[in-house]
């Protein structure tokens, strides 16, 4: 008898506990490690699926989708999807999900902690002393930056960014967004947040943090002319995407001494990181893992699960489109 049940092809390893629920409805063929595929590779894969679970690291456009004609659904476990051509699926009508609300605390945590690492130079001393420097205390050790008191800048007033104005609240800190609308007055009350342009976002942020989605449209925003108009004494956050800042740009600032730190945590070519950033000391690297804790990821896996169920027809509610 001809095998009906649809077939799920889960392109990395995730929390086997999770995934297993796919089994219940679908024929899977899962990925055994960390893998970064090549497009012929995921071309090949999706060739017979109805649907796909896929992360950030798989790149998936018009052409690896063009032989894959049962292809219903793709679930994204994140929240960003630019790994994924949506366009294309869209005509193609397969349906999207991603993973909103379920990251957004845990990565409005680390956003902070990444702004008071670079602002307090947490890495920069912690490396100092291992290396056996630290000779005797002393008045004018590793003096940094204030995160209490100053002003939070906020590129992108999502729920991230929301996530963040309302930690800024327990600093004292004054925090001004730029954000392509104003978000809900309620919600500027709440995250006790002002509106500003983009000019005037750069030019009187102590802290920028950007968490804005990508898209071709802002990338290199932040550029030569951009930090230019930063304060020398201020801090870069990226726990967006690496395309939304020109990294040979911000490596010259940051060496020229015409911005303090930075602390990213996305990169234009990751897994590679820049050189020219690897080299500086003021600059706090991670990752990609602002929304890397345990109980979070599994929560994405958990919610690209169903996304995946629903969408192709077996869950109490529709796929989730991106937001
Ligand atoms: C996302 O979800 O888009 C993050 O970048 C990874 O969790």
């Amino acid at each position: 008898m001809e095998n009906t049940r649809p077939r799920v092809w889960v392109s990395q390893p995730l929390f086997a506990d999770i995934v297993g629920r796919l089994h219940e409805h679908f024929d899977v063929t899962a990925t055994g490690e960390v893998t970064q595929h090549a497009p012929a590779a995921i071309a090949a894969a999706l060739r017979d699926a109805d649907g796909a679970l896929v992360t950030l690291n798989d790149p998936i456009g018009a052409a690896e989708i063009s032989g894959a004609p049962r292809l219903r659904a793709i679930a994204n476990v994140a929240v960003g999807y630019n790994n994924l051509d949506v366009a294309a699926m869209s005509a193609a009508g397969i349906l999207v999900t991603n993973t909103p609300d379920v990251l957004t605390e845990t990565t409005a945590d680390f956003g902070f902690a990444l702004m008071m690492a670079a602002a307090r130079r947490i890495t920069e001393a912690e490396r100092w002393l291992r290396d056996g420097e630290w000779q005797r205390w002393s008045f004018d050790t590793m003096l940094g930056g204030d995160v209490h008191g100053t002003t939070l800048g906020i590129l992108g007033m999502g729920r991230i960014g929301q996530g963040i104005a309302r930690r800024a609240a327990g600093f004292n800190m004054r925090v001004l967004y730029h954000n392509r609308s104003r978000v809900p007055e309620a919600v500027e009350r709440e995250c006790r947040a002002s509106w500003v342009d983009f000019d005037g976002l750069l030019a009187q942020s102590d802290h920028l943090v950007l968490v804005l989605p990508y898209s071709p449209q802002v990338h290199h925003l932040i550029g030569a002319a951009a930090l230019a108009k930063m304060k020398p004494s201020a801090t870069l956050i990226n726990i967006a995407r690496g395309g939304i800042v020109d990294e040979d740009a911000l490596a010259d600032a940051l060496q020229g001494g015409r911005l303090a730190a930075a602390g990213l945590d996305v990169f234009e070519g990751e897994p590679a990181v820049n050189p020219r950033l690897l080299a500086l000391r003021n600059v706090v690297l991670t990752p990609h893992i602002a929304s890397g804790s345990l109980a979070t990821r599994r929560a994405m896996v958990s919610l690209a699960v169903d996304n995946l169920i629903a969408a192709l027809g077996f869950g109490p509610d529709a796929g989730v489109p991106p937001t």
